[in-house]
């Protein structure tokens, strides 16, 4: 069971203003109103993603939704390297929201929208068959047995989201955790609604690894001692 994130500025000014002090990202996470939804409902989000996809110039009307973007690298390489697409990153901490409203305001790119949200509740703001490609990268692995309920990837996500993708829309994967990388490995398997199309136990000893954009947490796994990296793309069928 998940809570939406709280909003404790509108909801106990008093408590926000203790609250700033020891996390000034709380505050920052209003300077960016132009692309990051501190606290998202479904009007704020329409307006804003209405106008992210007329920045969109020439646009295909592909539509990327990545959970947990962390600062942001990977989908800002995305972005820009598929500049005819439109983007949501979805995070819950703070600075790192921060972090990549600031990057993103500083190389000017109007194809993002970032929002502090759990993936869990992304079918409440987007219509069916509108998503072209999902990327969920090192997720929380919740590794404990009792704790494996948090899980973001898990059947019943994947089978809730179905309807959401596109005709062939993507699942995009990667993990350190090998135990969650087969665990969702099976999950796909066993779905009818998705096919795995690409697969690689070592990502960075793969072909596909010539493709592959780096998020903030595969370099730190690079520059320590560099563990097999499980990713996977599965297509909704
Ligand atoms: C291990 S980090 C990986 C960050 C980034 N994807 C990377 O690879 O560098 C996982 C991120 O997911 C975020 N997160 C955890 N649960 C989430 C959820 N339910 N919805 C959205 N983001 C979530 C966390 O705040 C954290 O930044």
């Amino acid at each position: 069971m998940r809570f939406r994130p709280r909003n404790h500025r509108d909801e106990n000014p008093e408590v926000f203003a203790q609250l700033v002090k020891t996390n000034p990202y709380m505050a920052r996470v209003y300077d960016y109103p132009e692309l990051l939804i501190p606290h998202p409902t479904l009007e704020n989000f329409q307006q804003l993603w209405d106008s992210k996809k007329e920045n969109v110039p020439a646009s295909s009307g592909r539509v990327h939704l990545e959970i947990g973007c962390g600062s942001g690298r990977y989908l800002i390489e995305w972005a820009q390297e598929n500049p005819k697409d439109a983007f949501i990153g979805l995070e819950l901490r703070y600075k790192r929201l921060v972090l990549a409203a600031k990057k993103i305001e500083q190389q000017t790119i109007s194809n993002i929208l970032l929002m502090r949200e759990h993936g869990e509740f992304i079918d409440e703001y987007l219509p069916h068959n509108s998503i072209d490609c999902m990327h969920i990268n090192f997720p929380d692995p919740w590794s404990k047995k009792s704790r494996r309920k948090h899980r973001i990837l898990s059947a019943d996500f994947l089978t809730k989201m179905h309807p959401f993708f596109c005709s062939g829309g993507e699942l995009r994967f990667k993990t350190d955790h090998l135990e969650y990388f087969e665990t969702v490995t099976d999950i796909i398997q066993n779905l009818e609604t998705h096919k795995i199309v690409e697969y690689s136990k070592d990502l960075h000893q793969n072909e596909y690894n010539a493709k592959n954009i780096l998020t903030e947490f595969e370099m730190l796994f690079k520059s320590k001692g560099n563990p097999p990296i499980g990713y996977l793309k599965a297509t909704a069928q």
